[in-house]
């Protein structure tokens, strides 16, 4: 007989400050390069999972809507659940329901956090664990577990580790690595997203990794990559935004040319999203304030400062003409894990 408990696991999106862009090997989810992320603290992931008993497949809701195999998220979501029923080898169903604090498939790496979500609550229920620390008495290690995520998609490795994280590629596909640089104390930074777009993208950043081969920008960027990681990493460790500021622009925005560069060009940043960083880029120098801009696949900006620096940073987005939705947000911990009963919510 089937427990009837609710497994919940609550995972954090993740902002990368050097892009994981491209992959070296599609299959095993191996990336170009390395990468670095500041893990977030209340833009999550939450998912629900329990045993569906007697049920010939597994039921997967996404914000309160169905999701089937062959949808978008839909098709990502129970790939990943039949890979890890195969690498566990457990059979029975499950009934998976996930929401997202945050607007879905825009920009605002909801791959990270829900695919990270799903490999610990799916795992959690399977093996019944009710702490992240249970997995580790069931023989699951927690570099396992990262992996798992990764398989998922990728970014949702580093979304597994609090504070600052690199995910080191490694020389062979088995020997990637996702560590901790520093905790989420060692600099309170905060990322406020201004929203220009709430729509799922036209084309999944899965789709446009594989297009970056195709791009004359994309070797180079390579070659150079490894001096700009260390470049973000000595200004993590001072933690001197005057010096990471810049670099996060210019790593965002050479990601973004070698997206339009490819031999099908694909557009993230739009009209709304362009005129608002010309404006940020002069009033920031009029207010003399350090503020900073990254952007994922999608139009929405995001904005790195230090956080005792937030009113003044809302204040200005608050004075841009045309009104916009933000989300502000800050470094955070990590995952967390937690098993119910059905009654109990
Ligand atoms: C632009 O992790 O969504 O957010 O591995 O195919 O699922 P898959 O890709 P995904 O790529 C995210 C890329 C990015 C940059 C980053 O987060 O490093």
């Amino acid at each position: 007989m089937r427990s009837a408990a609710i497994y919940e696991a609550i995972v954090p999106s993740n902002i990368a400050f050097i892009k994981y862009w491209g992959k070296k090997q599609q299959e095993l989810q191996w990336p170009a390069n390395d990468s670095i992320s500041m893990t977030l603290d209340s833009l999550h992931s939450k998912t629900r999972c329990r045993f569906l008993p007697t049920a010939p497949d597994h039921a997967v809701t996404l914000n309160g809507s169905y999701l089937t195999r062959d949808s978008g998220p839909g098709a990502k979501i129970y790939s990943h659940l039949d890979f890890l029923a195969r690498e566990l080898n457990c059979q029975d169903k499950l009934e998976v329901s996930s929401s997202n604090s945050f607007p879905t498939g825009c920009g605002i790496a909801s791959s990270a956090s829900g695919l990270g979500a799903l490999t610990l609550a799916s795992i959690a229920t399977w093996f019944d664990c009710s702490t992240i620390d249970d997995f580790r008495t069931k023989d699951i290690s927690y570099d396992r577990l990262i992996d798992y995520a990764r398989m998922g998609s990728g970014s949702a490795c580093r979304s597994l580790t609090g504070g600052f994280v690199q995910w080191i590629k490694g020389d062979h596909p088995d020997h990637q690595k996702v560590v901790q640089l520093y905790d989420q104390e060692h600099w309170r930074l905060n990322d406020t997203v201004v929203l220009f777009s709430q729509k799922e993208k036209a084309v999944g950043s899965t789709e446009a990794h594989r297009l970056a081969w195709s791009s004359p920008l994309f070797a180079p960027r390579l070659a150079y990559l490894p001096e700009r990681i260390q470049q973000v990493k000595d200004a993590i460790a001072k933690q001197s935004i005057k010096t990471l500021g810049p670099i996060l622009e210019q790593e965002a925005l050479e990601m973004h040319s070698v997206i339009m560069s490819a031999n099908q060009p694909v557009f993230y940043i739009n009209q709304a999203a362009s005129e608002f960083l010309a404006w940020l880029i002069q009033r920031r120098k009029e207010e003399n304030l350090s503020v900073y801009f990254t952007i994922d696949a999608g139009p929405n900006i995001h904005l790195i400062y230090e956080s005792a620096q937030q009113s003044r940073v809302l204040e200005l987005i608050e004075s841009y003409e045309t009104i916009t939705d933000t989300l502000t947000d800050t470094v955070g911990s990590g995952p967390q894990l937690r098993k119910f009963k059905e009654s109990s919510e």
